[in-house]
């Protein structure tokens, strides 16, 4: 599996997330108190896109129906989502944030 740059540290600050696709495949990638996380970033519930949702608390709220993911596992925790999203593992180089692919 092939790590691929997503990005850079400075690209996100504090509590954000910012979409991305690598490889064709859509992610969602979150600073959560200095550390980066990586999800895929289609709601399992529906068609939304977790990065136009709101970071509070490690989570994401999808912006759709309010379905409420953990950044760190994928757990579905709340709402109407009942299907994990799938997590990828963010490594740091320098500045540079890579993802397995
Ligand atoms: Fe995300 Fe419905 S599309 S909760």
């Amino acid at each position: 599996m092939p790590w691929c740059k997503i990005g850079t540290k400075s690209d996100l600050s504090d509590g954000e997330v910012m979409g991305v696709e690598v490889e064709g495949v859509p992610l969602a990638v979150y600073n959560v108190d200095g550390e980066f996380f990586a999800t895929h970033n289609i709601c399992t519930h529906a068609f939304a896109l977790l990065s136009d949702g709101y970071v509070e608390d490690g989570k994401i709220e999808c912006p759709l129906h309010q379905g409420i993911f953990d950044i760190r596992t994928g757990k579905a925790e709340s709402g109407p989502v009942e299907d994990d999203v799938r997590t990828f593992t963010v490594r740091i180089e320098g500045d540079d944030l890579l993802v397995e692919i």
